[in-house]
Parts: C-alpha cells; structure tokens; sequence
C-alpha cells in the first residue's frame, strides 16, 4: 500500500462499489469467506483472534472446537495482571502478545476486557481489570498502546455496562447517568482517546432499553464525545437492529450474516428510509480503512521478522506473575527457606489452575507443574493431594496429610477454584471455595501453627480459616509460568508487589451489588449506583477482608512529607518513600480523593492516581503523582458533561485504600459552573459573586429578586426550601414579568461571563 492515506482510498473505493458490494462489507463472515480482491486488488481479508491472556487462534479459520487452537504463550489473566499496577509492564505485555499475534497472521486481537467486576459473582471477572475504572483505564490504555505499537489492532471490549454473564445477551441494564459515566463509561474513554484501538466491540446486553450494537447514548459518545474514527463491531450475532446501529456509528457485525442475507437486509433498510446510503457509506469506509491499514502493518513487518523467542516470552509471563501475585498476610513464615522440611499439599500443585473459561482460553506453551517447581529450590519438600479437586469428600487423603502434618517445619496449601467455575456464558453461584478444601485448611491449622495458603482463583473467594492460617498469598490465574513465579516469591528470590484491584469482602452479601445481582428475566438494576466495589465499604466503613489496594511485601516502606504542589494548571501530590526494610523491593502509591459534601449526601471516595516504584534497601525517592483535571470534576446530568465542581477535597495517600498514610486537603472555589434553566438558587449562590449577579438579572422581576433574598432569612424553612429549592424554570410560574426569552437570555449573561 502506497503511503497515500487509507481513509482516501478507502473512500475512491466505496465510490465504485454497489450496495450488494458495500452491504457484504457490513459483515465479519464475508469478508472472511469471499474474495474481496475482486472490490480492490489491495484488499485482503483480515484475522481477528481472542484474546486477553493470550492467542486462541484456531488451526482452521471455521474450527468450531474452539479449544483446539495453536499453542501460544498464556500469560496470566487481566484479574492477575491488573493487581501489578505497573504500566510499563501492561505495554510490555501488549506487545509481547501483538509479536505472536503477528506470527499468527492475527490483524487485531479481541482484547482488552475492560468491563467492571460490579459483582463478585461475574463469570469473566477473571478477564476484567478490576472494581475500579481508574486503574482499568490507566492499565489497558498501555496495553493497546504496546500492542499496536508491534503492528497487531486491539480490540476494546465490551461496550458497555456488560457486568454479567446470566442472560448478557438479552438483559436489559437499568443504570442511573452518574453511575454511567463516572464507573462504567469512564473504564472505556482513555483507552479509547488516548490508545486508540483499531477497534471497538460493543457488549451483547441492553442499557437503559437498547441493545449496546444500536444504542444511541453509548455510540452517540463514543462517536461524538470521545471522537472515535475506527471499526464498531458486535459481539457474536448481536446485531439486532443493524439500521440503528449503523445510524449510530455501528460498522461491522461478528461474524454476521453471509452475503445474500446481507444484502437483503440493507436493501430493504435503505428502501425504508431506515438507513441512508451516505450512513452505509460511512461504516464501509471505515471497514476498508481498517483493512487497508491491517495491510500495511502486514507489509511493514517482513515475514522475517515474525519469528520470536518462544523461551523469552514464556520467562515474560513468569515475570508478569511475578509483578501480580499479591502476598495478603504474612506472619513471618515467608520467605521460605530452601532448607525447610515442608509439606506441600493440594491437587492444584500438581494439575495447576491457570486460566479461565471461553473465549479468552489459551493452549499453553509451556504449562509448569507448581509442586515441580518448589521441589527444584528445596529438595526436602513432600507433597499430597489433600482433596478432590471436583470437590468429593475422600478421608483417606485428609487423614494422609492431618497425620504427617505435625512432621513438618511448614505446610503450603494449594487451594483454589476448579476449572469452568469461572467462565465466560454463565456466573458464579458463590464465592466460597470447595467445602473440601476449607475444611482441610481448617483442619489443618487446629494442629499446623505454620499454614500457607497459595491461592488459584480468578476472582474473590471467601477465606473462613483465614486468622488461622499464618500466610496467604493470591497467586490468581497466574498463567503458563505461574509455578516458578510462585516458587520464587514463596522463598524470596522475588519480593512480592502486586495490589488488589478488587475489594475481598468478608461474605457475599456485603457486596454493594448483592441485592440487585443478577436481575430478573428481562432487567437489572444497578441500585447501588456508583458505589461499587471499595466505594461503598469505604462509605459505609464496613470491614471487608482485603481491602482494595492492599498487597503486602518482604520489606517496609515509609512514607513522608506528602504534600500538594499547585500550579495555573494542575495539582501533584508530593512525597517521599524509603525503603527501609533489609531488602529492595516495588511499592504502589496510591492517590484518592472524596469531595466533602455540604449536605447530608456522601460523595465516593475515588481513585485517581498511582505509581510503581522500586527502592533497594534504605533508598528514598520523591514519588510525584499529577491530578489529571477530572479529579476535582463530576458529570453533570443536568448539562450532559463534565464539570469542575466547586468544593474541598480530602486527599489520602496511601498504600491501599486502607492503608493511608496522610491526608491533604484541596479547595477548588470560584469555578464558574454551568447554570441551566433548572439550576436551583442554592447551588447557584454557592459560587462567590454569583448571588450578585442573580440580584442584578433579577432587577426587573421583583417576585423573583423576592425568593433570592429569601435565602438569606433566618427561617431555614424560608432559605432552604423556599428559596434555596426554586429554579429559573420554577420562578417564571411565580413571577409574572419572567418568562422563556428572559430565562435564556439571563443564563446566557451569566454563563458567558
Ligand atoms: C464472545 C465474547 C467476546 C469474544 C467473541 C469472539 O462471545 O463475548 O469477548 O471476543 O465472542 O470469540
């Protein structure tokens, strides 16, 4: 492909082609089964592939054994990945997946997931980042960057609010605006402004009555707000009204319908007036754009250059284990030593658990048995089974390890969810692990006073034996290489730095979500608002068993000296962390924020920023972390966007959500808002000077000048609600001499100026 622009070529393309030509481009199966060298001899038809931790790429393009794919590298999940909190790595892990995508002929990989574990209970969770969008946002922004950076296109999925798997195909979502923008739309706009996927897959549920593939709010901001000029493409078969969708900025269908079918139905569509040719137009150029652009990577990147270090990227994923394992308590039993006569028990340390179920499933390179790897740094180490992994009662392997338990120095259980608990299509029924294994946990502490339990589980799980055991380490689904990271971190070759990004509450139902999951036959309702996850057990201060954030490591950090630098343009947090611990390690600092409210409602407290540093022993480096503007702004409802919002904002500083350290306070004041025609008094007159300006617009309507003075009488009946409540659309109904005309033109004066 020349240099000249795809968009341009794209567009001489269309100009040539029939409707029956351009309807076929609407469709994944088309351009996957036809010729498309036959619209342009520059076209080929392009390879999307699954997925998240890695390449399910089918041996055959129509395999319907969706299992039997090429072995690739399975890195670990995004659950795992995501609780490292470390942005270089995420890139890194983006273009060591786009490399072997690049091998495989793959275009565009479907990934990332960025969906929010709203309920512990999501089937996928173990594909999503986390509870919050922050760190979702800032992580899978770096992954798409890394991966179209070797060539290969993301995919961002699934837009949006698809946080379920029970009936996700036809539930409809009841979320409130607020909830909308700040929780679940927020996960999606940095990575889609500033990553800027290839592509863009809308989520197979309804939001608020309409089908995600034709859903006007949520496409109209993608397309409009946030300016998005690539391909919009459903989930499988969910194009359920093709017109809309592609009104709406919808271009292509997965995989769609073939050819004739196709053709069909846009003809009609367009016979209808249900779509108009310059709309069809716009979906088939950017379809060929993307294609032609998926041809010049191909050429870009010489056949030559496909090949890559198997071996190199297997260690990758060791490491990327390594930087997430998250160590959750710790009371002096790790790191082990080689030389500890240990028991090793579960039969997870010897038929691992490393990935989840469906579309995102990997057939492992190099798949490492745990129990091999702790046998290779100490040779005093035993294993036994300890239970069944399908969860049968089998006392003759409990009474195996109760009855040797006490021999050993230490005992490391291997605990965790079996295969296809968690998967993609159905939810999880509970977040207690195997009865099996919790009662040989507890067992085993009554007579064990040195129990580790390491941890293989995509999402959240209950811990009952939990202030009985001595350590417990979160190894999630570690992926291939999870049984050497492990083993390093369990005998400190590696000093464990991941964080949780998901809230473990204490029980199921303390979870926000609880009352609402998973909704009827048709709906459900997001009750809890934006209160999800930490937000809520933060709000209520309800204890939880791991907080968000938390993760513990080998050595100590300190931190000092925090403080906030302001200048014209933005607001950093400053300060000082040491090390001051004997042995170097990786810290998360984390920023939040809570808006302190003036009335009785309780704003969340939010993440807004983080940075992963290393320090060696006794070493102190000044951390700085800039507020992105957003911090200090909330989406207005009334005005349909984003504004600063006047007010004081407590700072926390901390090592988990918990775990703060300091806090700092900032006022922002004096921003001029947005007024509407239902802005009411008492809002308005918060803002200095702006009770000066309502007295001059309201010179000549005395009645209303009336009800702004009455927000200043003693009566709180009178200032409260009489004055404070009334709106400028209320006081036209009271005052004679107001009316539209003069509403639009007092707005206008005061917004402008
Ligand atoms: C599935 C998944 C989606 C995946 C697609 C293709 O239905 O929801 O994440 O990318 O199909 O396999």
């Amino acid at each position: 492909m020349k240099t000249i622009d795809c968009h341009e070529v794209a567009k001489e393309i269309v100009a040539k082609m029939s409707v029956a030509q351009k309807a076929k481009l609407l469709s994944q199966v088309v351009w996957e089964t036809t010729d498309v060298h036959q619209i342009h001899p520059e076209l080929e038809k392009f390879l999307l592939a699954d997925g998240p931790a890695g390449i399910r790429r089918l041996k055959e393009y129509f395999d319907e054994d969706i299992y039997n794919t090429k072995p690739s590298t399975c890195y670990p999940s995004p659950s795992t990945y995501a609780s490292s909190w470390n942005r270089e790595l995420l890139y890194e892990l983006g273009a060591h997946i786009g490399i072997e995508a690049r091998q495989e002929d793959v275009d565009t990989m479907l990934a990332p997931a960025v969906n929010i574990k709203r309920s512990p209970l999501g089937g996928r969770n173990f594909e999503y980042y986390s509870e919050d969008p922050f760190v979702t946002s800032e992580l899978a922004t770096e992954f798409i960057l890394g991966m179209q950076e070797e060539g290969v296109g993301a995919c961002l999925k699934h837009f949006a609010v698809n946080n379920q798997e029970t009936r996700r195909m036809n539930i409809n979502v009841r979320v409130d605006e607020e909830a909308l923008q700040e929780v679940y739309l927020s996960a999606f706009e940095k990575p889609v402004k500033v990553g800027k996927p290839k592509m863009v897959m809308t989520a197979y549920n309804k939001v608020n009555g309409e089908f995600c593939a034709s859903n006007e709010h949520l496409l109209s901001t993608l397309r409009n707000e946030w300016n998005y000029q690539g391909v919009v493409v459903t989930d499988c078969f969910a194009a359920h009204d093709l017109g809309k969708g592609i009104e709406y900025g919808l271009t292509l269908q997965m995989p769609g319908e073939t050819g004739p079918k196709i053709t069909g139905r846009i003809e009609e569509l367009l016979l209808n007036h249900e779509l108009t040719e310059d709309e069809l137009d716009q979906a088939v150029i950017k379809n060929i754009t993307f294609a032609l652009e998926a041809m010049k990577e191909r050429a870009a990147h010489d056949p030559q250059q496909k090949t890559y270090d198997r071996e190199e990227h297997h260690r990758f994923a060791q490491q990327v284990a390594e930087e997430s394992i998250v160590l959750l308590k710790n009371e002096g039993v790790l790191p082990l030593l080689e030389t500890e006569k240990l028991l090793v028990v579960g039969k997870l340390a010897k038929t691992p658990r490393f990935q989840g179920g469906g579309s995102s499933h990997v057939n492992p390179y190099n798949l490492e048995i745990p129990i091999d790897e702790i046998q290779k740094q100490n040779t005093t180490v035993d294993y036994l089974q300890g239970y069944q992994l399908d969860g049968t009662e089998d006392p003759s392997l409990f009474d195996a390890v109760l009855s040797c338990a006490a021999e050993y120095e230490k005992v490391v259980v291997y605990a965790g969810l079996p295969d296809l608990i968690e998967s993609e299509g159905y939810d999880r029924k509970t977040i207690q692990l195997p009865t099996v294994q919790n009662k040989l946990i507890q067992e085993l502490t009554k007579i064990h006073k040195q129990v580790i339990v390491v941890l293989a589980n995509g999402s959240v799980v209950e811990m009952p034996w939990k202030e009985n055991v001595q350590a417990i380490l979160e190894g999630y689904l570690g992926g291939e290489a999870s049984g050497t990271a492990q083993a390093n971190i369990l005998f400190g070759k590696v000093n464990p730095s991941g964080k949780l990004a998901e809230t473990f509450p204490i029980h199921l139902e303390d979870n926000p979500s609880y009352l609402y999951f998973p909704g009827n036959e048709d709906e459900v309702s997001y009750g809890e608002g934006e209160f999800v996850g930490y937000k809520h057990y933060e709000a209520l201060g309800k204890a939880v068993l791991f907080p968000f954030g938390h993760g513990l490591s080998y050595t100590i950090f300190e931190y000092a000296n925090i403080h906030i630098q302001a200048d014209a343009r933005n607001q950093t947090v400053v300060l000082n962390v040491k090390n001051t611990g004997n042995r170097s390690g990786k810290e998360v600092v984390q920023v939040y924020v809570q808006k302190q409210s003036v009335d009785q409602s309780i704003c969340p407290k939010k993440l807004v920023g983080f940075e992963k540093i290393t320090l060696d022993v006794h070493e102190d480096k000044t951390v700085a972390i800039e507020l992105d503007p957003r911090t200090f702004m909330n989406y207005s409802v009334a005005n349909g966007q984003w504004e600063i919002s006047n007010g004081e904002y407590k700072i926390f500083v901390g090592s988990s959500v918990a775990d703060i350290r300091d806090t700092q306070t900032i006022k922002i004041e004096n921003q001029p808002i947005l007024i509407h025609e239902d802005s009411t008094i008492g809002d308005m007159i918060k803002v200095q000077g702006m009770y000066e300006k309502l007295e001059s617009a309201f010179r000549k309507h005395p009645a209303s000048l009336k009800f702004l003075e009455l927000t200043k009488d003693e009566d709180p009946l009178k200032a409260l609600s009489m004055g404070s409540l009334m709106t400028l659309n209320t006081l036209k109904r009271v005052d004679e001499t107001l009316n539209d005309v003069d509403i639009l033109s007092i707005i206008a004066k005061i917004n402008n100026n």
